[in-house]
């Protein structure tokens, strides 16, 4: 990649005013993580197709989607907030880094496919903590069929409330379809109810599979799980499945009866299913208990060894090795704090618009600090909290404090590695972001 363009798998993206992908992500693009066969993402994967076995398995080629597919075919309106620069990686004003799977939903349905899973690593910008990170891996999930099929669904499988039942899992659903999470004005609400049962059915199943076993050792806390409610521009009626997790409810997926304007534009308008999207990180740290985000992308065999294909185990933490954190106070460039008085919501950053492109985005973002303290500390960095904030009373500027916290994975950080850090992070921020250290 060059200062105005990026060369990516043999094709060139030329830079305009979007770009915004800095060399840390794009060093991440041929990780793979989801490919490698003893690696917890991956063990995930295979988990999940073989309780899929009939759904086709498909590994899209590039990270690199159009803005086309990963929104518009999808419906997402114009202003909707994951469009912004602050939330996602750009080539250009064309082309960007996948934020989610469903962005290869209508190249996938377009193959004539009625079950597939599709698993792939998706980029979305984001704050810095023990379980953001701003590369994931998800997995798709879908099943559609011919409309003259539909009265007629597989039945489905009574024994699986009552196994649910012995193995200690509690799912709760409450969610009913309404006003706000209704079926398709075009689909026959009977056709649309068997295609949410078997939706429901088959990801209680998946959860089933996947923690049936821990849910049903001796002693232990029944295992929660619960249905809600939820909205996607592509999706309706939608839920959000979460598990209760270490005293805090867990987004799991996302999920709901596809969008027939999407099965439409597939060329398949005679078909109607559902889709599914699953955050295989999150699911491993549960499963696996692993405690840091940052631990999948390790090459540390002391991590690596622990994993075998098939398998759940339980993560032996090897060492902690101390934290060292360290703060930083900030006055925001004088445009931004004027920016955030008047509250003007769409001035953060967001998508530049025809001519006014780049001042606007001057606003201050977390998400554009964040993004420079991981393009110098990589993954050295633990966590980036905001512990102040304060407004001069005289001249109305404001100030900001942050708390970064270094911790290594696999040694002991010295306090002048972690010096050299935050020097670079603060001449870096100053030089981009326009703000000035207190
Ligand atoms: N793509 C959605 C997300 O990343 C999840 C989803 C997939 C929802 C398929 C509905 C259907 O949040």
């Amino acid at each position: 990649s060059s200062p105005d363009s990026y060369k990516l798998s043999g094709t060139t993206y030329s830079k305009d005013t979007y770009s915004n992908i800095p060399s840390s992500i794009l060093d991440k693009l041929d990780r793979n993580l989801h490919l490698l066969p003893s690696h917890p993402i991956s063990i995930l994967r295979q988990i999940v197709e073989d309780h899929f076995s009939s759904y086709t398995p498909l590994v899209p080629s590039s990270a690199v989607v159009s803005v086309h597919q990963n929104f518009d075919e999808l419906g997402f309106p114009p202003d909707h907030p994951g469009r912004s620069l602050t939330d996602s990686y750009y080539l250009n004003r064309d082309y960007m880094l996948r934020t989610h799977t469903s962005a290869h939903e209508v190249e996938s349905y377009k193959k004539g496919l009625n079950r597939w899973l599709l698993s792939a690593d998706v980029y979305r910008r984001d704050e810095i903590d023990s379980s953001h990170y701003p590369v994931f891996h998800q997995m798709e999930g879908t099943h559609i069929w011919d409309n003259s099929e539909l009265h007629n669904l597989p039945a489905l499988n009574a024994e699986l409330e009552k196994k649910l039942e012995e193995c200690n899992i509690l799912i709760e659903d409450e969610t009913v379809i309404s006003p706000s999470n209704p079926y398709q004005a075009h689909h026959d609400p009977i056709h649309a109810e068997q295609i949410t049962r078997h939706l429901k059915h088959s990801l209680n199943s998946l959860i089933f599979r996947l923690f049936g076993h821990h849910a049903s050792q001796k002693g232990a806390e029944p295992l929660k799980v619960r249905w809600i409610e939820a909205y996607f521009p592509f999706t309706t009626p939608s839920y959000e499945v979460e598990v209760y997790w270490n005293g805090q409810w867990l987004e799991l997926l996302g999920c709901g009866v596809v969008m027939q304007k999407t099965l439409d534009l597939s060329d398949v308008p005679k078909k109607s299913g559902w889709a599914f999207g699953l955050g295989l990180e999150r699911l491993s740290m549960v499963l696996f208990s692993i405690p840091d985000i940052r631990l999948f992308w390790t090459s540390d065999p002391r991590f690596l060894d622990q994993f075998k294909q098939g398998e759940i185990t339980t993560f032996q933490p090897y060492s902690k090795y101390p934290p060292c954190y360290k703060d930083m106070s900030f006055w925001l460039p004088p445009s931004s704090s004027v920016i955030e008085e008047h509250g003007a919501a769409a001035a953060g950053g967001r998508l530049p618009v025809e001519g006014g492109v780049r001042e606007k985005a001057k606003a201050f973002h977390e998400n554009d600090y964040c993004e420079i303290v991981r393009d110098v500390a990589g993954d050295l960095i633990e966590s980036v909290t905001l512990i102040d904030e304060f407004t001069h009373p005289k001249t109305n500027r404001k100030s900001k404090c942050y708390r970064l916290n270094y911790r290594h994975m696999d040694r002991n950080l010295s306090n002048e590695e972690v010096n050299e850090l935050q020097d670079q992070v603060q001449r870096r921020v100053v030089e981009e972001m326009g703000i000035e250290m207190r």
